[in-house]
């Protein structure tokens, strides 16, 4: 009896060692929970013999610069698998191929520079999330993420956050091939306007997050890409607003549609300087008397010119009122002008008749000789 207990506890002690080497070095492996994390672990690569159980992988805060082809092979079942704040630059052709089941995708707080074509392209893929905030750290990234985005076939992504990437444009048709996204968010962008077809194929988005961006205003193109997400709730905050009446048929398309726009009630101008902080849709409304459509008066510009007017009024009776107190120091000043001017006239005039006289030319031009 005490020799089968001994033995049943050297089994353990012999077994558990080998049940933890199954977890790859500084990483914690679970299969309880079915995940494996190795976070802020100083790791170069992402390390092999990950437990095939995996269905939650993090590697995090770690320095891994590229992720090759295949890197994931065999983990079928995994589900979520983040890679944040990794200073990954470069994703390889065929990086996720392998991980059919694949459901969240977190690559954000990274500098990718280079996204191969086919990178994001997971045969037979469900992926439903894809995270990419902070994470683009070159122009041409975005770029080769639309060519991805275009090409790979994400056709059940939910929802790609593309926030904090710094972005100024978005090519054209970048979101085409994704015709289940429901959130879109691109939060903290330098977006200025909207390219017509930016949001083309997205008929189900549900949220467009376009808060903390460059827009002044919504017109022409850009407005046409909102009107043409019927169902997608808006979120515009903490754009440089401008509430002049350039921006006045914007202030009018969001008041006649408050329920497109989640925050419209808290969107509030940043310009002209005089109505800054003030409420867009009550300036709106205020600047819908000021300013007359198709004419393009500018009541931003009115205020100035009035207070210009008042202004040079101002100057204007203050120098005819210093002039009155001056009065007798000007008619003074204006005698001895008269006096100078007439001397100066009079010598003129006896110039004139010695220089017009013939004989006293010739008589000087002798002396001269
Ligand atoms: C993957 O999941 C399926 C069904 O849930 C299961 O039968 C299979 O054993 C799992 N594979 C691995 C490698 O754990
Ligand atoms: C993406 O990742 C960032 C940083 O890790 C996080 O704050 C954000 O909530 C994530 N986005 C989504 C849609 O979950
Ligand atoms: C906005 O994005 C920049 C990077 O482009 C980041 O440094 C900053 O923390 C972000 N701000 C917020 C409030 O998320
Ligand atoms: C946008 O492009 C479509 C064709 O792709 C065209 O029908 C539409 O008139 C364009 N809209 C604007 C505002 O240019
Ligand atoms: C703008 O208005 C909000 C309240 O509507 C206030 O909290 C904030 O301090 C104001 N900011 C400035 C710069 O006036
Ligand atoms: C805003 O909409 C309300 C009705 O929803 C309307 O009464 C009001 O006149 C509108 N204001 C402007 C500036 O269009």
């Amino acid at each position: 009896m005490i020799g089968l207990l001994f033995g049943l506890t050297f089994c353990g002690l012999l077994f558990t060692p080998v049940m933890l080497a199954a977890c790859p070095a500084r990483c914690e492996c679970s299969e309880a929970a079915l995940t494996m994390k190795c976070v802020s672990k100083d790791l170069r690569h992402i390390p092999t013999g990950i437990p095939r159980y995996t269905r939650n992988l993090f590697i995090t805060g770690n320095h891994i610069s590229r992720i090759g082809s295949e890197t994931f092979r065999g983990l079928d079942n995994m589900t979520t698998l983040s890679l944040s704040n990794n200073g990954i630059t470069e994703l390889e052709s065929q990086a996720f191929s392998g991980l059919h089941s694949l459901l969240l995708l977190d690559l954000s707080s990274n500098r990718l520079a280079v996204i191969h074509p086919e990178a994001l392209a997971i045969p037979g893929g469900a992926l439903r999330e894809l995270n990419l905030s902070r994470a683009l750290r070159a122009p041409s990234a975005i770029a080769d993420l639309a060519r991805s985005l275009r090409r790979d076939t994400l056709g059940a992504l939910c929802a790609l956050d593309l926030s904090g990437n710094g972005l100024g444009a978005l090519p054209s048709g970048m979101f085409s091939r994704l015709p289940a996204l429901r959130r879109l968010l691109l939060a903290n962008n330098s977006l200025a306007t909207l390219k017509n077809g930016t949001f083309s194929g997205l008929e189900h988005l549900e949220e467009l997050d376009l808060t903390r961006n460059a827009f002044r205003t919504f017109q022409g193109e850009s407005l046409g890409e909102l009107e043409g997400l019927p169902q997608a709730r808006l979120l515009l905050a903490q754009n440089p607003l401008s509430c002049s009446c350039s921006a006045w048929a914007f202030a009018r398309w969001l008041n006649g549609s408050r329920g497109r726009a989640g925050d419209a009630d808290r969107l509030a101008c940043a310009s002209p300087p005089e109505l800054r902080n003030s409420s867009l849709l009550e300036a709106g409304t205020a600047a819908g008397g000021g300013c007359r459509t198709g004419e393009g008066i500018d009541l931003a510009l009115q205020t100035p010119h009035v207070f210009l007017g008042l202004v040079l009024g101002f100057v204007g009776v203050v120098f005819l009122f210093v002039l009155y107190l001056n009065r007798k120091g000007i008619k003074r000043w204006m005698f001895d002008t008269r006096d100078a001017c007439r001397e100066a006239l009079e010598g003129y005039h006896y110039r004139m008749e010695v220089d017009s006289d013939p004989r006293l030319a010739r008589v000087s031009t002798t002396a001269d000789l």
